[in-house]
Order: structure tokens, then C-alpha cells, then sequence
């Protein structure tokens, strides 16, 4: 949830300012945060795992982990790095690292 955040909240809007990004592809990458989002909410409901319904859930968040950090690997940083300029990387780099300790919340708890 931390890394969902994280990307929606700093990342994305950091980078879709450079116009060279198509929308549509930007908004996938929310969508799937929201996906892995709301099928984490539905595992962490479940008292005893594994039963067969929290079995077809995980398998679901694996796949769409898996398909998202895939994307993400191959085309949405390799493509930041290549196409912002070292001015802008500059900028998200140092907005990263002033608000990563907000995301630091979604793995205490608080
Ligand atoms: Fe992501």
C-alpha cells in the first residue's frame, strides 16, 4: 500500500508534468494500485487462511502484481530516467526523499 501511494502521490505527478507520457497509461498504473489495493483489503479480512476463496484472491494479486511491477520495471522508470532531464529527475529525486517518510505510515500502521 506504501508503494501504491507513494507513486500515485509523488511519482506519477512528478512525471506525467512531462507531457511525453500518454495519460491513458499513467491512469493504468492508478488503476492497478487500486486493484493490488482492494484485493489486499479482501486477504487481510480473511481469520484463517488459506481457504479456497483467500486462494483464488491471492492468486489474482499475484497476477496482478506481477503483470504491474513488470510494466513499471520495463517501461515506466527506464522511460523516466531516459527521457526527464537531469534538472527534473533532480526535482522528483528530491521530492521522493522528502516525503518518503509519509509512506513509512502504511507499514507501521499509524
Ligand atoms: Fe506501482
Amino acid at each position: 500500500m506504501a508503494h501504491a501511494w507513494f507513486e500515485n502521490e509523488v511519482l506519477l505527478p512528478g512525471i506525467r508534468q512531462e507531457g511525453f507520457w500518454m495519460n491513458c497509461f499513467l491512469d493504468e498504473i492508478v488503476v492497478e494500485h487500486t486493484d493490488i489495493e482492494k484485493l489486499l483489503d479482501r486477504l487481510l479480512k480473511f481469520r484463517h487462511p488459506p481457504t479456497e476463496r483467500f486462494s483464488a484472491i491471492l492468486t489474482q494479486l499475484k497476477g496482478v502484481l506481477n503483470a504491474h511491477f513488470l510494466k513499471e520495471e520495463e517501461a515506466l522508470f527506464p522511460l523516466t530516467e531516459e527521457r526527464l532531464s537531469p534538472q527534473a529527475l533532480q526535482r522528483l529525486s528530491a521530492e521522493m526523499n522528502r516525503r518518503q517518510s509519509e509512506a513509512r505510515r502504511f507499514s507501521t500502521g499509524n
